[in-house]
């Protein structure tokens, strides 16, 4: 028998009618995640990145393929039935929340529907789930206008941890942020990646961010995965033409000298 994981993704397929046709954006797509695993899915706009995130959180519905969570098959179910497993957090942080509630009032709302009912359980819970993302737990009083950025994407990590899921899918979540803020972000994710043994799917679409802070890579291109493996041997030596791209356009980046405007 297979072994176990926590998520499996098999033979998944999505193809998209248009007006003037179909647009095929996933092709048979197989994607296996273990626990504790923390997985990075690159590739360039367009190659199904945040599709393939959306089959898994049941946000859209392949037309073939099974999603599998902890050994259930839940393709095609809606969002609320896998929410309590799993946890999605997005590019647009400051989007994601409502701009006239307050932080404790979003993530007293997310505990409510994760169960806790009682109000000073819930002020409790909240404080500790910012410390935990590394924010002051006065930030709860204030609006998602008052926060930077960065604190915002650590606030709607924070929000997500509230069910406390086995498994956080991030889209793009730090690439809204400068390059310091995007790597505190991804450290952020390794640290409870380690402490809480989370399952973390990762998708960006830089290379060079997730260098040794995912376990596994998968390299996406025009709806299919054609390369995976441990980060640091498929960085070290790519077998695929489209990844060898990916890495050497890094590497021209990183050369370029930083000029700055007078
Ligand atoms: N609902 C839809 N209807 C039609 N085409 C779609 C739909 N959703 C996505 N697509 C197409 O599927 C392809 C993959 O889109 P997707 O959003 O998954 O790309 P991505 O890898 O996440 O890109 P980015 O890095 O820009 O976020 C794109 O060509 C997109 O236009
Ligand atoms: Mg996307």
């Amino acid at each position: 028998m297979d072994k176990e994981y926590i998520l499996s993704v098999s033979n998944v397929s999505r193809t998209f009618k248009l007006i003037d046709g179909e647009f095929q954006a996933l092709k048979n797509i197989n994607l296996h995640l273990s626990e504790g695993e923390m997985l990075a899915i690159i590739g360039e706009s367009g190659s199904g990145k945040s599709t393939i995130l959306k089959q898994i959180a049941c946000l859209d519905t392949p037309n073939e393929g099974t999603v599998i969570l902890k050994g259930k098959n839940v393709t095609g179910k809606k969002p609320a039935d896998v929410c309590h497993s799993m946890q999605m957090v997005f590019q647009d942080a400051r989007g994601s929340f409502n701009p006239r509630m307050t932080f404790l009032g979003t993530i007293r709302e997310s505990l409510k529907h994760a169960g806790i009912k009682d109000k000073d359980a819930q002020i409790k819970k909240a404080e500790e789930l910012v410390e935990m993302v590394g924010l002051n737990k006065d930030v709860l009083k204030r609006y998602p206008a008052n926060l930077s950025g960065g604190q915002c994407q650590r606030m709607a990590i924070a929000r997500a941890l509230a069910a406390e899921p086995e498994i956080i899918l991030c889209d793009e979540a730090t690439s809204a942020l400068d390059v310091s803020a995007q790597a505190q972000i991804i450290r952020l994710l390794k640290d409870l990646n380690e402490s809480l043994g989370l399952s973390v799917i990762f998708v960006s679409h830089d290379i060079a961010l997730v260098d040794g802070m995912c376990d596994r890579v998968m390299v996406m291109k025009s709806g299919q995965i054609v390369e995976e493996g441990p980060i640091h041997e498929v960085l070290s030596d790519p077998k695929n033409e489209y990844t060898k791209q990916l890495i050497s356009s890094i590497l021209s980046i990183k050369d370029e000298p930083i000029t700055f405007a007078s």
